[in-house]
């Protein structure tokens, strides 16, 4: 592509725990011609997701890791500056698969790149009308089955996916106790969302909150966490409950898998369920479900905030913000 250069951050090593400066590289390359159905991007906001940790590590996801040399994978917005395809124009504003880079070459496949409508805020893009909204709204509905006066519990909740699904939880008619790990985000929660009750599960005993805050047990437990906070959860669930295993991101730092909960027998007791999902595989259902956020959004229901670090070296430092909880709502990188 004539002179352009590519600013990029590509995994040199694997990390173990927190990421560090040493885990990656950066490197400058020419940009690479298109083949046709392809699109060029210049990105502008790169989104930062828990399970972008996950893809760094060797073991097997749901998708491939990024290998050492590639460019570390993540979502993100961008304008399209040249085209060879025939459904995404130049000047297009697009959601896709930018990775940490300055330049993404992509398909035009309408799974991984997605037209946007023109005056889109592109931090609602990538959080509430992105992969976070979805997965909130497919977790509670689909999952979690929640119905109108049930008890619901999500951790992690005022992070991007648990601050969208505390608040769809609380639209559907249901009680919501939210779990994290601040006061200022549990004020936010209360005050701002209008949430039922917040435990903090640095300074709470959370079986104990979970017993006063959840007197008729929990129907729901929208789960970003696992780990102990999974546990204490399954300890208190009500009859043919439903755990949704949207994450586990007290473990993504770990080379090794951690123990199972113990309480996992309440299961049996309890008659109830715990089932995993990926909100990729409800892609066909995208523009439904985002009617219905945007409904919610444009009438003042559901709210959204974004985290921003400046400049696409602050990636690293920002994905590991996530881990160290000093996000409210979801993080982005402005590129
Ligand atoms: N299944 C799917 O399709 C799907 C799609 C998107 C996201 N997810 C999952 O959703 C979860 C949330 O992802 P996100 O991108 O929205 O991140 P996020 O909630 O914006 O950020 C992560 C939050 O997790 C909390 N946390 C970090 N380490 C923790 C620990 N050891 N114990 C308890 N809490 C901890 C922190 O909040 P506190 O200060 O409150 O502790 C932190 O702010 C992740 O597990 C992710 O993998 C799943």
């Amino acid at each position: 592509m004539g002179d352009l250069k590519n600013r990029r951050v590509v995994l040199a090593q694997r990390p173990e725990g927190l990421v560090t400066e040493d885990d990656f590289g950066h490197d400058e390359v020419d940009v690479a011609d298109l083949a046709s159905g392809e699109v060029l991007v210049q990105t502008e906001y790169i989104g930062i997701d828990a399970t972008v940790r996950t893809w760094l590590s060797k073991a097997e996801g749901y998708i491939p890791p990024v290998e050492i040399g590639e460019v570390v994978r993540s979502s993100g917005i961008g304008r399209v500056v040249a085209s060879r395809s025939e459904r995404v124009r130049e000047g297009a504003l697009v959601s896709t698969l930018t990775g940490w880079q300055e330049y993404a070459v992509v398909s035009d496949d309408p799974m991984l790149t997605t037209p946007l409508a023109e005056g889109i805020d592109p931090l609602a893009a990538l959080g509430v009308f992105g992969a976070n909204g979805l997965t909130a709204y497919v977790g509670l509905t689909e999952i979690g089955r929640v119905a109108q006066g049930e008890t619901v519990v999500v951790s992690a909740a005022a992070g991007a996916t648990g601050s969208i699904a505390v608040q769809i939880a609380k639209i559907l008619g249901c009680r919501v106790i939210g779990i994290t790990g601040t006061d200022e985000k549990a004020a936010w929660l209360i005050d701002g969302l209008g949430i039922d009750g917040v435990i903090n599960h640095r300074t709470d005993d959370v079986p104990a909150q979970l017993r006063a805050l959840c007197p008729q047990r929990v129907d729901v437990f929208f789960d970003n966490t696992g780990g102990p906070i999974l546990d204490a959860v399954l300890g208190r669930l009500a009859d043919h409950a439903r755990v949704v295993l949207c994450g586990a991101i007290s473990s993504y730092n770990d080379l090794f898998k951690p123990p199972g909960p113990a309480n996992y027998l309440n299961l049996i007791a309890r008659r109830a369920r715990m089932e995993g999902f990926i909100s990729w595989d409800s892609w066909g259902r995208y523009a439904d479900i985002m009617d219905t956020l945007g409904e919610w959004v444009a009438d003042g229901r559901l709210e959204h905030r974004s985290h921003i670090f400046e400049g696409l070296p602050s990636a690293p430092r920002a994905l590991n913000a996530m881990f160290l909880g000093e996000n409210i709502g979801k993080i982005v990188v402005r590129v």
